[in-house]
């Protein structure tokens, strides 16, 4: 099916389609594009399911006007910033003849990513250097479509683009994404700096009408400020080949195409009634430069440019902002500096404090140290004659332990003579003879 939007897009296009007008072209162009379209950019990032991909949804429909034509091309394509590689997949994707896909990144782990398709290639550096070029055309020297989603740092975006747009072939795209940065401070951006990427491309759009106000021989160009601000050269035998800039939300899109396709072309008239100005009629077929009396100050050749004059006014302001922001910044850091001392005073007096009271409670413990070791000294000399007087009681001990027993062998010895006489005693006659005589006194004994 033919995409309503893009045959539109076709009927007021400036990329030499053929026009509704002309119902035989149309024809041929609808079967062109449905011989030549395998499916919405759109419908690639939704379906991709490897590497993360990092875009915002509104330049989908953007890209697919301007990439579409290439889409069953060997096409070359160089991406800027690669991180973890999605888009190059999905650029081998939505073009499965590319011949190169070359990402460029500053980040060396990008160099550690593989990726299936042969046709992808990552080259580490910096874009806004002339080194890295010298790695990309090592693999692939000129391009169909170069997109920039690197720093987004405005400096990098203009510093980069001379090398990529000389990269870029006639006929080919130039994209440069979120360009929202454009109006941030910390990228180098902001509405009224005459320095931002935007302010470029703005710029930049002043060479498609280049036969306007360009003359053989001028060398002032409204593109000095930007050559001298970020050290380029920007020469209009290179800008000249600029066909169209582009702009949507955030991205500015730069088609290259032969300087001699940028002209504007002679003036065409058709019909026979010109009852209001017939006059016009003398300018048919004739050029702008041809049909309109342009006069030196409309060319603004000599001395200071008005572009220069604005530039300059624009740093005055700048500079004036900047210096309003240094003195509200001086006086912000003067009274952080006095919060500072005062801190420190507070914490030097705290400190103080607790050394003072640290110094008592070691001049206290220094003297109950003293005491203990007073103590421990005396506790030691009665400790020795603890153990004097115990060994002299253990000698004691023992010797009178010899004594006793030597006492208690004799003892012994004695009893065992008195019981031998007994036993003697009790078994001689006499004893035996006299026994009634003693049971009968032990009678009498009790009963007395
Ligand atoms: C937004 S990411 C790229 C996303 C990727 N194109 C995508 O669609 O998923 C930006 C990348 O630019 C890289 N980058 C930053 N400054 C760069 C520079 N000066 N040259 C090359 N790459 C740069 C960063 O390392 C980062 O990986």
């Amino acid at each position: 099916m033919v995409d309503k939007r893009a045959a539109q897009s076709h009927r007021v296009g400036s990329n030499g389609s053929p026009s509704y007008e002309n119902g035989l072209s149309l024809r041929l162009w609808c079967v062109e594009q449905k011989d030549s379209f395998l499916g919405r950019l759109r419908e690639f990032f939704d379906a991709h399911d490897g590497k993360v991909s990092d875009k915002w949804r509104s330049y989908w429909p953007a890209y697919e006007t301007v990439m579409r034509r290439f889409q069953k091309r060997a096409v070359r394509v160089l991406e800027i910033g690669v991180q973890n590689g999605g888009s190059l997949e999905i650029w081998s994707k939505y073009f499965p003849k590319a011949h190169h896909i070359i990402g460029c990144d500053i980040d060396p782990a990008c160099g550690t990513l593989e990726f299936d398709a042969d046709n992808i290639s990552v080259v580490i550096g910096d874009a806004a250097e002339p080194e890295t070029y010298e790695r990309i055309d090592a693999i692939c020297d000129s391009f169909d479509i170069i997109i920039d989603d690197g720093s987004h740092h405005c400096e990098h975006i203009i510093s980069a683009f001379p090398h990529v747009f000389e990269r870029l072939k006639v006929g080919g795209v130039y994209i440069c994404e979120d360009l929202h940065s454009s109006y941030f401070d910390a990228m180098g951006g902001g509405l009224e700096r005459p320095d931002s990427a935007w302010a470029f491309f703005r710029r930049l759009s002043d060479y498609v009408n280049l036969e306007h106000w360009h003359q053989p021989g001028q060398h002032e160009t409204p593109m000095r400020f930007f050559e001298e601000r970020y050290g380029l050269s920007l020469p209009i035998e290179m800008l000249a080949h600029v066909h169209e800039v582009r702009v949507v939300n955030s991205v500015c899109i730069v088609e290259k195409r032969a300087p001699e396709d940028n002209l504007l072309g002679p003036r065409e008239m058709r019909g026979q009634v010109a009852a209001v100005n017939g006059a016009i009629l003398e300018n048919q077929d004739v050029t702008a430069r041809e049909c309109v009396q342009i006069t030196e100050a409309d060319l603004r050749l000599p001395g200071k440019s008005i572009e220069r004059v604005a530039h300059e006014t624009h740093w005055e302001d700048i500079a004036a902002d900047h210096q309003s922001n240094l003195l509200a910044l001086r006086a912000e850091i003067e009274q952080m500096e006095i919060q500072h001392q005062k801190i420190l005073d507070a914490n030097a007096a705290a400190h103080q404090e607790t050394l003072r009271e640290n110094a008592v409670k070691i001049a206290q413990l220094d003297e109950d140290l003293e005491g203990c070791q007073a103590a421990l000294a005396h506790a030691d000399q009665v400790r020795e004659a603890l153990e004097c007087e115990l060994a002299e009681a253990q000698t004691t001990l023992e010797r009178s332990q010899i004594s006793q027993a030597a006492k208690l062998e004799h003892l012994e010895t004695v009893r065992r003579d008195t019981q031998a006489r007994l036993e003697a005693v009790q078994a001689s006659l006499s004893w035996r003879v006299t026994t009634p005589l003693r049971r009968l006194a032990n009678s009498l004994g009790r009963s007395r």
